[in-house]
C-alpha cells in the first residue's frame, strides 16, 4: 500500500469556464478561484500534507488579454496580503515558485515581505507558482548547476525552485483538461496524476480527499516491481 501523500500540486484550470458558464465576465472566475485556494489550502494543512504547490500564473499566461492579467495579478496581492493572518493561524508557510522576482516591483516587494513573515511557520507549506514554467525552471536550474561544476541529475534537483520540498507524490489538473502545461516537469517523473473534470471554483475538501483516497490505493513502483 501506498504511503499517504505528503506533497501534492495543484493545477487549478477551469475558472473562465466556471465564469462563462454562469454568463460571468472572467474575473468573477478568478475570484471564486481564490476562495477555492483558500479553503484547500486550510484543508490540506488538516489532511495532514506537508507541501501543497498551486499553479497559479504560468510564464505563458502572458499571452492572455492585458486586463485578464492585470487583474491575475491584483487577486494574487490582495490574497497574499489578505490571507498572511489566516497563515499565521494555520501554520502555514508561503514559497513562491517560478521566475517571480521578475513581476512588478510591488509585487515581488509584498512577496518578499509575505515570505518573510510565514518563514517561522512549520505545519504546512503553500508553494505558489507565479511566473512559473518548468522549461525555465530547469534551464536555471541546469545553468546554476554547470556553474557549481557538473551537469548531474543531482545538482539540477538541487537547484530546482522545489528544492527544499519533499518529493512530488501526487498532481491533480481541474477542469477536464489532460496536459501538464509546463508545470512540474522534473517533479512529476514518479508521481501519480489525478485528472477531474470539476472547474477549479467548485473544487472543494471532499474533493481532495477523494484524489488522496485514489493516491492511497495506487502502487508505486518506480521501475521496480
Ligand atoms: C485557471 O483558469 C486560472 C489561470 C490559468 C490563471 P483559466 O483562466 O485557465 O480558466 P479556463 O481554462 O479558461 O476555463
Ligand atoms: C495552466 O492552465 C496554468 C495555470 C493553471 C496557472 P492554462 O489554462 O494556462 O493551460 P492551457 O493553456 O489550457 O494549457
Ligand atoms: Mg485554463
Amino acid at each position: 500500500m501506498t504511503q499517504g501523500a505528503r506533497h501534492v500540486a495543484i493545477i487549478m484550470d477551469g475558472n473562465g469556464r466556471w465564469a462563462k458558464k454562469r454568463l460571468l465576465p472572467r474575473v468573477a472566475g478568478h475570484k471564486a478561484g481564490v476562495e477555492a485556494v483558500r479553503t484547500i489550502v486550510r484543508a490540506a494543512g488538516d489532511m495532514g500534507l506537508e507541501a501543497l504547490t498551486l499553479y497559479a500564473f504560468s510564464s505563458e499566461n502572458w499571452k492572455r488579454p492585458e486586463e485578464e492579467v492585470s487583474d491575475l495579478m491584483g487577486l494574487m496581492k490582495r490574497f497574499i496580503l489578505s490571507d498572511l493572518d489566516e497563515f499565521a493561524a494555520n501554520d502555514v508557510k508561503l514559497k513562491v515558485i517560478g521566475n517571480w522576482r521578475a513581476l512588478a516591483p510591488d509585487v515581488v516587494a509584498m512577496i518578499d515581505n509575505a515570505l518573510e513573515r510565514t518563514s517561522g511557520n512549520k505545519r504546512t507549506t503553500l508553494a505558489v507558482a507565479l511566473n512559473y514554467g518548468a522549461q525555465d525552471e530547469l534551464v536555471r536550474a541546469a545553468s546554476a548547476a554547470a556553474a557549481a561544476g557538473a551537469i548531474t541529475a543531482e545538482a539540477i534537483e538541487a537547484h530546482l525552485d522545489t528544492a527544499d520540498m519533499p518529493p512530488l507524490d501526487l498532481l491533480i489538473r481541474t477542469s477536464g483538461e489532460v496536459r501538464l502545461s509546463n508545470f512540474l516537469l522534473w517533479q512529476s517523473a514518479y508521481a501519480e496524476l489525478y485528472f477531474t473534470d470539476k472547474l477549479w471554483p467548485d473544487f472543494a475538501p471532499a474533493d481532495l480527499q477523494a484524489a488522496l483516497d485514489q493516491f492511497a490505493r495506487r502502487e508505486r513502483r518506480y521501475g521496480g516491481l
